[in-house]
């Protein structure tokens, strides 16, 4: 996610900018800038790349100013670039803004604007042209008019920090779902995305609320809510240590990453569920998509396992062959690839090596290539014919789980409309599953809100040092995920196994020190799978049962039960791996490893 930083006060404000932004660095970021008032005007200096990049610039061309704001962008609309950099400014630049969040219906805004007064492709310009298009020259109250004017015309999450050119002195922030802190300090005041960027400079804040909008000058900070309303806010002490608020209170960004899933998952429902031309826009409406004879999902670890979830989901549709494909095998398979080949390219950092030269064998014979991609601007994205961005946010930890559930959304909302383009299933059905999908996000809440009962249970095994995870079709494919977290953050030995393969050879290791997690969501196999957990138990393995249909039956075979909600039964294996995630989480916890950063990884493995 983006970071924001604002200053006004008696000191120059662009040090005060930088030395916040590179607080906010930990966030993920691929570009950065600053705007500051020089008592006249706003000057802005932005740039794609690293914080490094903007200060360059600035070397040869440092802002004078006691007011300003800055920003480092994660790019969800618009590819990294100078021009796509925050602060945005309206074509007169009398007003700059910074965002963080989504407009979902920045499109429809612009359409009612005169295109040729945009110059980037991001969704936050139109809010500066829209502040400029309602704001009367005169009073500050005109311009508070104005922004409150905006808010009731934007749809999706915001926090925003303003200035304008006839307020040298003003300096304003609006918050609304994406976090804003208003620092308070000695005749000079600040506002920030989160603690981290001021801490140093003030540790008395107040959190600003949903939809209300803070005016800050040297000397005086008053918050309004949506109606003008001076608003009475509490001030907040902060003590905690600089590191911990980069984590939001977490031990570690995995866990924070974990529960920024409802969040995650619900961004990506507002920004495409509804969205009728999510196939046209990716090139796949009923005529595009029937032109394919061969369809291959390629990725690798995470990606991989999205991808094998994605290809059985796809298998429905008619005429055509679907596969996935370890990216780091596809290219020495002897697939037949030619113009009747779609390639799915998944991957979180859209840089990995394995399945950019997957991609890269598709496209030169011909292949039509589509990425599902977390990292806008990516190699990946790039060389790709169509993107499906799933806008999940930086993922710092090492070990994916975010950008995992994002994926499966990208595939849910993906083959729900192709099923209904294909008339595989009905309109109705197509509305129920778009419903169910809705509900997800609360479903992931009510996990997470048992986070307590994982942990226990992750504790009850922190001795184990072999677990199998087993499962049929989707829940095998979680299966392999959730064998995958253990591995990576908990070093132990784990594997996944199809169920219905362990008789063939590896039921010969269950034995008493054996944990054996099963994953039951699948309801035409879940008796199948029912009694290879009890072939499991009649060799004494512990078992553990992740599962939406309990009973008698689960109940009696397994040593401990999880019980995840019910819901149309391919969303969930989603809600499945949400607790595996936390076991695997608090396995790593308790045997006390440095969970973000294991051992011997890399966050993208840019190397084949
Ligand atoms: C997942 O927890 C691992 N960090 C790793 O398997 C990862 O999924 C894989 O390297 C693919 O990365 P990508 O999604 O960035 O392409």
């Amino acid at each position: 996610m983006c970071g924001i930083v604002g200053y006004i006060g008696l000191s120059d404000a662009q040090p005060i900018l930088l030395s916040g932004l590179e607080k906010l660095e930990y966030r993920g970021y691929d570009s950065a800038g600053i705007a500051v008032h020089n008592g006249k005007k706003i000057d802005i200096v932005k740039s794609k790349g690293r914080l490094y990049e903007l200060k360059k610039k600035l070397s040869s061309n440092n802002l004078k100013g006691n007011l300003g704001i800055g920003h480092t962008r994660w790019a969800t609309h618009g590819i990294p670039s100078d021009v796509n950099s925050h602060p945005h400014t309206s074509n007169n630049c009398k007003i700059a803004v910074v965002h963080n969040g989504i407009i979902e219906n920045y499109l429809e805004l612009k359409k009612n604007l005169s295109q040729s007064i945009f110059s980037s492709d991001t969704d936050t310009e139109v809010i500066a042209h829209l502040i400029n298009k309602y704001y009367v020259p005169g009073k500050i109250e005109n311009l508070i008019d104005a922004i409150l004017k905006v808010l009731t015309k934007i749809n999706g999450s915001y926090a925003l920090a303003i200035i304008c050119e006839d307020f040298p002195d003003k300096l304003i922030g609006v918050r609304k779902d994406n976090p804003l802190v208003i620092g308070l300090g000695e005749n000079e005041n600040f506002i920030a995305s989160d603690i981290t960027a001021i801490v140093n400079y003030t540790r008395d804040v107040y959190f600003l609320d949903d939809e209300q909008i803070a005016l800050l000058d040297s000397k005086n900070v008053t918050v309004f809510d949506k109606n003008k309303n001076v608003v009475k806010k509490d001030v907040f002490k902060v003590d905690w240590n600089v590191e911990s608020t980069q984590k939001g209170g977490y031990d570690f960004y995995m866990l924070k990453e974990i529960f920024e899933q409802p969040k995650i998952i619900n961004d990506f429902i507002s920004l495409n569920l509804s969205d009728n031309n999510f196939l046209d826009k990716i090139n796949l409406s009923n005529k595009q998509i029937k032109k394919f004879n061969r369809i291959y999902i390629v990725g690798c670890g995470t990606a991989y396992h999205a991808g094998l979830i994605g290809a059985r989901l796809m298998e429905r549709l008619p005429n055509v062959f679907v596969r996935a494909h370890m990216a780091s095998e596809f290219r020495y398979s002897n697939q037949i690839i030619d113009e009747k080949t779609l390639l799915i390219a998944i991957s979180q950092s859209g840089e990995t090596a394995d399945t950019l030269a997957a991609l890269r064998i598709a496209k030169k014979n011909n292949a039509r290539v589509l990425s599902i991609v977390n990292v806008v601007g990516s190699s990946i994205a790039r060389e790709s014919d169509n993107v499906i961005y799933i806008a999940a946010g930086p993922e710092i930890a090492v070990a994916s789980t975010k950008a995992f559930s994002a994926q499966l959304m990208a595939f849910y909302v993906l083959v729900c409309n192709l099923y209904r383009s294909l008339e595989i299933i009905s309109e109705q059905q197509f509305l129920q599953m778009q419903e169910k999908l809705r509900e997800l996000p609360s479903l992931v809440n009510q996990i997470l809100s048992c986070e307590n009962e994982i942990k226990d249970k992750a504790q009850k095994y922190l001795s184990c040092k072999n677990v199998f995870y087993i499962g049929r079709s989707l829940d095998y494919f979680i299966a392999l995920e959730g064998s995958l977290k253990l591995k990576e953050i908990a070093y132990l030995y784990s594997q996944a196994y199809a169920a219905g393969e362990l008789k063939h050879g590896p039921i010969a290791l269950i034995d008493d020190t054996i944990l054996v997690i099963g994953i039951l969501t699948q309801e035409n196999i879940i008796e199948k799978t029912l009694s290879n957990l009890k072939e499991c138990k009649s060799r004494s393995g512990k078992i553990f049962t992740v599962t939406s249909q309990i009973d008698n039956k689960v109940k009696n075979i397994s040593d401990d039960v999880f019980v995840i909600p019910k819901t149309h039964e391919i969303f969930e294996p989603l809600l499945a791996n949400i607790v595996l995630q936390l076991f695997a989480y608090y396995i790593a916890n308790g045997l006390g490893y440095d969970i973000d950063k294991p051992r011997n990884l890399a966050k993208s493995v840019t190397v084949e």
